[in-house]
């Protein structure tokens, strides 16, 4: 399986979340305030997708960027709120783009309540978050986001699009997940960097942080589709949807003819065969796919890294290098 022991002195995401803690807890209020204005079954499903708490890794992420760049500040906060509320929204659509019954350990907002509510809802998380930047004219953040939610929705296309034609290029691989994972973490620093500083290079810097976070957590999100359940969303779920992943683009480049041409048998049927998840990992593993794909995952987070030693040296910035650890990490 695709988990591997931790580095004994990986920080744990609590750990590295309490350097930003008191601010965590005031954007937890101003989160939810932005959502409680509703009523009816909307207050609802709202309660609802409140109720299933996420890591909060981009509103982090916000916060240690400005802090990193000069201090938080009132723009700040909103710019956590807002990134939270855009990855809420993206999230409850995206179940309903792959038809996944869970989503945080629960049932998603599609399996309970249907498609069609599952959209909506999403459109409300998406439309408030925009309004709440509107409010308080953070034009640049706005920019920023709202070419992040564009790149989300081209990227989730591209996918859909490739899951159609089969096809299994690497650059398309990385073009998809940057677009639909690291657009909106990149966001995310950059707009931390640009509620707390005036220095151009540093919105870049961060950008660049940020975008390379963003490949390595969506690489290790799509190990976790060849790993084992409990991580609150299911598994295998990508081949059933003819999804592939990094692992799988490499290995099937790796593989001779014919058992490429088996694999390929195996995606055509969706997977559908009781074995099929099975040898689809067999297949992965022995043409190198996992083994690949972690170390692509981690050149990304080296990348970062390096980027953020060209900060001055504080607890931020240490707490943003160990996130990037944690992102190869991580459990869920
Ligand atoms: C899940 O993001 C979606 C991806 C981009 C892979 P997270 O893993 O950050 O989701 P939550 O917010 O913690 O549930
Ligand atoms: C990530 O897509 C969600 C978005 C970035 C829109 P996935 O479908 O790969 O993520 P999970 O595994 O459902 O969280
Ligand atoms: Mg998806
Ligand atoms: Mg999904």
């Amino acid at each position: 399986m695709s988990e591997e022991p931790s580095a004994p002195d990986a920080r744990t995401l609590r750990d590295i979340q309490s350097v930003v803690q008191q601010e965590l807890t005031a954007f937890q209020r101003s989160f939810r305030a932005s959502v409680s204005g509703s009523s009816g079954l909307l207050n609802t499903v709202t309660r609802y997708v409140l109720r299933q708490k996420g890591k909060r890794i981009r509103p982090t992420l916000v916060l240690l960027a400005a802090k990193v760049c000069g201090g938080i500040t009132e723009a700040t906060f909103r710019a956590a709120t807002l990134v939270e509320l855009l990855h809420t929204a993206t999230l409850v659509h995206d179940d309903v783009v792959d038809e996944a019954e869970t989503r945080r350990g629960a049932f998603s907002v599609n399996a309970l309540w249907g498609n069609r509510v599952a959209v909506l809802v999403g459109d409300y998380f998406l439309s408030q978050g925009l309004l709440l930047a509107l409010k308080h004219d953070d034009t640049r953040m706005l920019r920023i986001l709202s070419d992040a939610v564009r790149r989300m929705a081209e990227g989730e296309l591209l996918q859909v699009k490739r899951a159609r034609s089969l096809g299994f290029d690497e650059a398309t691989y990385f073009r998809i997940i940057s677009d639909k994972t690291a657009s909106l973490i990149s966001a995310c620093t950059m707009c931390g960097a640009v509620s707390a500083s005036d220095d151009a290079t540093a919105w870049e810097r961060m950008e660049t942080v940020g975008e390379q976070l963003g490949l390595a957590f969506q690489i290790r999100d799509d190990l976790f589709d060849y790993g084992t359940q409990g991580i609150g969303k299911p598994v295998g779920l990508d081949l059933k949807e003819k999804l592939t992943t990094l692992p799988l683009v490499f290995a099937l480049d790796q593989a001779d003819r014919a058992s490429r041409r088996q694999m390929v048998r195996i995606l055509r049927r969706r997977g559908r065969h009781p074995d099929d998840l099975a040898a689809t990992l067999a297949f992965v593993k022995e043409h190198g796919g996992l083994k690949y794909a972690r170390s692509r995952m981690v050149a990304c987070v080296q990348a970062a890294q390096e980027t953020l030693s060209t900060f001055p040296p504080s607890p931020a910035r240490e707490a943003m290098i160990a996130l990037a650890d944690y992102v190869t990490t991580r459990k869920r």
